[in-house]
């Protein structure tokens, strides 16, 4: 057990009952609904966001899984309630994620087309101010069957802060030296994530652990408070362990909060107190 003596000061959210905590409190994982969980912690809390929320592909398309044909259904949270409900769900736990950002915080939100434009549109309308727009592009991706359209192997990433008063941290030289010397470009060239990133369990949209160690790196100062309010498996979480970040990760499902608490052990096992997860209970 920690000595509560020698914890560090709690995280934002200490009054939500977390699915699992960490030995020494610098990890949170909440189970439920983002825009409801947000509201309930502090405002102007947490220094970066990282958000890949539902891209709204799960409707009977298809693609390519192992080399087969597939249909696309990532789960139920990936279905479109259509075009101005899924604005309106954008708009609502982006105002949710602004409202807990510290005054110099960033945010960095990952999407394909199907949902890119309306986050940067509803970013725009929440007064959000754009920094970067990241093209991560893959060099594998699934091959497209249909043979009517380009291979799409590309996703973006936008980058913003909190509002237009915001003085941003840029880990500048860092970025440059990473790049051998060079100013580091917008577009990022990373594979996605190999067996060796899947080994405690499987989640359909995982991130790869590399791009998200660079987004933590490039924005976060050492100790910072990271949040993912779509956690999936943890890519996030991990990732801001492996750098001695603090971690706050929401997620509907309870399996994916575990598929974290097992990767973040893996990472780092001092941070097992040896609790049995807790049943899932919100203090009013
Ligand atoms: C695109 S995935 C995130 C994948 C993650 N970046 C990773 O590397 O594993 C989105 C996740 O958000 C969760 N989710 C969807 N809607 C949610 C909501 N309203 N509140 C909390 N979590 C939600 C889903 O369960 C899913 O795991």
């Amino acid at each position: 057990m920690t000595d509560p003596a020698k914890a560090p000061s709690p995280l934002p959210g200490d009054a939500l009952v977390p699915r699992w905590k960490a030995a020494d409190g610098s990890v949170q994982l909440l189970h439920g609904d983002s825009i409801e969980l947000l509201a309930r912690l502090p405002a102007e809390s947490v220094d970066t966001i990282f958000a890949d929320p539902p891209y709204f592909l799960s409707n009977g398309g298809m693609t390519c899984k192992n080399g087969k044909r597939a249909s696309v259904d990532k789960g139920k949270w990936d279905r479109s309630q259509g075009i101005e409900e899924n604005h309106e769900f954008n708009r609502r736990w982006l105002a949710a994620c602004k409202r807990v950002l510290r005054p110099n915080g960033t945010i960095w939100v990952s999407g394909t087309s199907h949902v890119i434009y309306s986050v940067g549109f509803a970013m725009q309308q929440l007064d959000f101010k754009q920094l970067n727009e990241i093209v991560w592009e893959k060099p594998n991706p699934p091959p497209n069957l249909s043979c009517r359209y380009f291979t799409h192997a590309t996703e973006s990433i936008l980058w913003a802060a909190r509002d237009r008063k915001s003085k941003h941290f840029f880990a500048y030289d860092q970025m440059r030296s990473d790049n051998g010397g060079k100013q580091m470009k917008s577009v990022w060239r990373m594979t996605a994530p190999g067996k060796a990133e899947k080994t405690h369990g499987r989640h359909p949209t995982q991130k790869p652990l590399s791009l998200l160690e660079r987004i933590l790196v490039a924005s976060s100062r050492p100790g910072a408070v990271i949040l993912d309010p779509f956690n999936g498996s943890g890519t996030t979480g991990v990732a801001a362990v492996r750098l001695g970040h603090n971690y706050i990760g929401i997620d509907l499902s309870d399996e994916y909060l575990d598929l974290t608490k097992r990767r973040i052990l893996a990472e780092k096992p001092s941070l097992d107190g040896g609790r049995p997860a807790l049943r899932v209970v919100h203090v009013a």
